[in-house]
């Protein structure tokens, strides 16, 4: 297998092992006292894959507690974004919008925990062997999702519109697009183009929000805590797997195009709720944004 290609095999290796890295975050996430977000189907995905079966799915179970850079200080990043994302697909949806595209969904469950209208569809795209996965651990589960909820398998790399259209995803009507933990692992022509197809697609009133970089990381924000924790505890090489070309400025572009657009910081979000990551030296953390659209014009 290429290096590229092999970035990509399966869920439990390459990026899709990323994908349980963030549901074992959501687990221990919904175990905290000051939990920041619920979801009772996390830990189902991390028991179903045999790579994760030593990983912890509770609070107690933290070697070091939060001390532990990754299933304390990253995994309480990963909560707080789940909640700032699942609050932003909220009030798009108390906003009129009725349909809802996940972009690199992996292992995400809105489909089945939040609280949806009643005529809202969701599409969840990702790889056709994380979805797999995915299905089969939900068959399981006997879980029923609340909206309408059509897993489509493409390759975001590639050109997905036809498959997102197949599925019947209606683009004269306005859309909630989230790509949460995705664009990093993204080649720049494809983030572009994943954007460029978002913008053709989305009426006015549609919305978007997305996790980014910003910058170039130094040697040692990429030999700090969280990403040597990762390795050594997981095996999930990030800095392996993130895309190292230089990023596109999605949000200038997004701007130019019609769409009102603004960037936060995590922290800014740990201020707002109250809990979160605070800033450190050297911090793999600094440099994330998410970026928050509201298409204003056409
Ligand atoms: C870090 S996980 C995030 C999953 C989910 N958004 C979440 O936050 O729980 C990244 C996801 O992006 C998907 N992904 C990465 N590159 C992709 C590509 N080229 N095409 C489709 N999906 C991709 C992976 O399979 C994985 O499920």
């Amino acid at each position: 297998m290429r290096d590229t290609e092999s970035r990509y095999a399966g869920v439990e290796a390459g990026v899709g092992l990323t994908a349980l890295l963030v549901a074992a975050a959501r687990a221990i996430e919904t175990h905290r006292a000051d939990s920041l977000a619920q979801d009772a189907y996390a830990e189902h995905f991390v028991r179903a894959a045999r790579a994760t079966a030593n990983w912890p799915l509770r609070p107690h179970e933290v070697p070091d507690g939060e001390a532990n850079p990754l299933w304390g200080r990253l995994a309480r990043y990963f909560g707080l974004r789940t909640r700032v994302l699942d609050d932003f697909l909220l009030r798009s949806v108390r906003e009129g919008v009725r349909q809802a595209v996940i972009l690199g969904a992996g292992l995400d469950s809105r489909a089945f925990r939040l609280d949806w209208p009643p005529g809202c569809a969701l599409f969840e795209i990702d790889r056709a062997e994380v979805l797999a996965f995915k299905d089969n651990v939900l068959r399981d589960l006997n879980a029923t999702p609340g909206p309408a909820r059509t897993p489509v398998a493409a390759d975001l790399r590639t050109d997905w519109a036809g498959a997102l259209a197949d599925a019947g995803h209606d683009p004269a009507a306005p859309t909630a697009w989230l790509a949460e933990g995705l664009l990093l692992y993204l080649p720049g022509a494809a983030e572009r183009h994943l954007i460029a197809t978002v913008d053709r697609l989305s009426p006015r009133g549609s919305t978007l929000a997305y996790e980014a970089k910003v910058g170039t990381e130094s040697r040692e924000v990429r030999e700090s805590p969280i990403y040597t924790a990762t390795k050594d505890q997981t095996g999930v090489d990030l800095l392996h797997l993130f895309d190292s070309e230089p990023r596109p400025d999605s949000a200038g572009t997004l701007t130019a195009r019609g769409w009102s657009t603004s960037t936060r910081t995590p922290f800014d979000f740990t201020h707002q709720y109250g809990r979160g990551p605070l800033p450190e030296a050297h911090d793999a953390l600094s440099s994330n944004r998410w970026v928050f659209a509201t298409r204003t014009t056409r």
